[in-house]
């Protein structure tokens, strides 16, 4: 099956659900699909690790640390998310920052697309190892990207209780500035979480490509546990 098929599907499927007054419109989902696909990368032509968590559990922190010792090229998908939705003259802009604002996954054609095409900016630089950051958060987003972007090695997943998660965004709520670091939002980016991304997390668990880890320490003992989970992995610092 095509890129143009799995998201002619997926447009379908949304175009069927019921939609909020906000939620992108079925011709601008025409209009995604009909920008030009950049062929699906080979398994060799990019390693992928996704990295997912709770909202606030240190994705980013222990990505940031890894990309010093390691040589990948560090991807979110919510920084890519944020991004697009600043990029003047984006016709997606409306849609990305209420689609955030109330903690709801953004249509997996925007995100993917997004990632996609960072992936091939990275490799056109030279680099091929790729943390991504925060995806997916939706099966439908694993399944479209493991299908048409590339398969993922494994996932590093942070466990982390919310009272913990709650209290970190609540504390990096006075200075990111974003939209949704208030405690409204942080509630329904929770639920989010458990009903949608924790799918993700046990389905890849099942195929035992997830290394869990607890994530309730300081940073620098999070880092020591996800550089033995790397290692055990075959990932080695200087991977390239
Ligand atoms: P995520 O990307 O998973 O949402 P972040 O990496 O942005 O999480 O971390 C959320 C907040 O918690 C940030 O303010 C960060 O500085 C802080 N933080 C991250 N890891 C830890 C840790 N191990 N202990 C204490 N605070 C942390
Ligand atoms: O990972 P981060 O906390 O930066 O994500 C912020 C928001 O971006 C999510 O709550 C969600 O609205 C959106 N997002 C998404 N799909 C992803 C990642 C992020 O819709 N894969
Ligand atoms: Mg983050």
């Amino acid at each position: 099956m095509g890129v143009g098929t799995v998201g002619f599907l997926a447009s379908l499927k949304l175009v069927g659900e019921k939609r909020n007054k906000n939620e992108i419109s079925e011709s601008e989902l025409k209009e995604i699909q009909s920008k030009p696909n950049r062929s699906a990368f080979k398994p060799d032509e990019a390693f992928v690790i996704f990295v997912l968590g709770g909202p606030g559990s240190g994705k980013g922190t222990q990505c940031s640390k890894i990309v010093k010792d390691y040589n990948f090229a560090h991807l979110s998908a919510g920084d890519l998310l944020r991004a697009e939705q600043n990029r003047e003259g984006s016709e997606y802009g409306d849609l990305i920052r209420s689609y955030i604002k109330s903690g709801q996954i953004v249509p997996q054609e925007i995100t993917i697309a997004l990632l996609k095409n960072a992936m091939q900016s990275e490799i056109d630089k030279g680099t091929n190892h790729f943390l991504i950051d925060g995806f997916p958060r939706k099966m439908d987003q694993a399944l479209t990207f493991e299908e048409t972007v590339v398969p993922s090695k494994f996932t590093l997943f942070f466990e982390c209780p919310e009272t913990v998660m709650l209290e970190r965004l609540m504390s990096r709520g006075k200075t990111s500035g974003r939209d949704d670091d208030n405690i409204d939002s942080i509630r329904k980016r929770f639920r989010v979480f458990i009903d949608q991304s924790m799918p993700v997390v046990n389905y890849f668990d099942n195929a035992g490509k997830v290394a869990k880890l607890q994530c309730d320490e300081p940073v620098d003992a999070v880092y020591a546990r996800v550089q033995k989970k790397l290692e055990d992995h075959g990932v080695k610092p200087e991977s390239k």
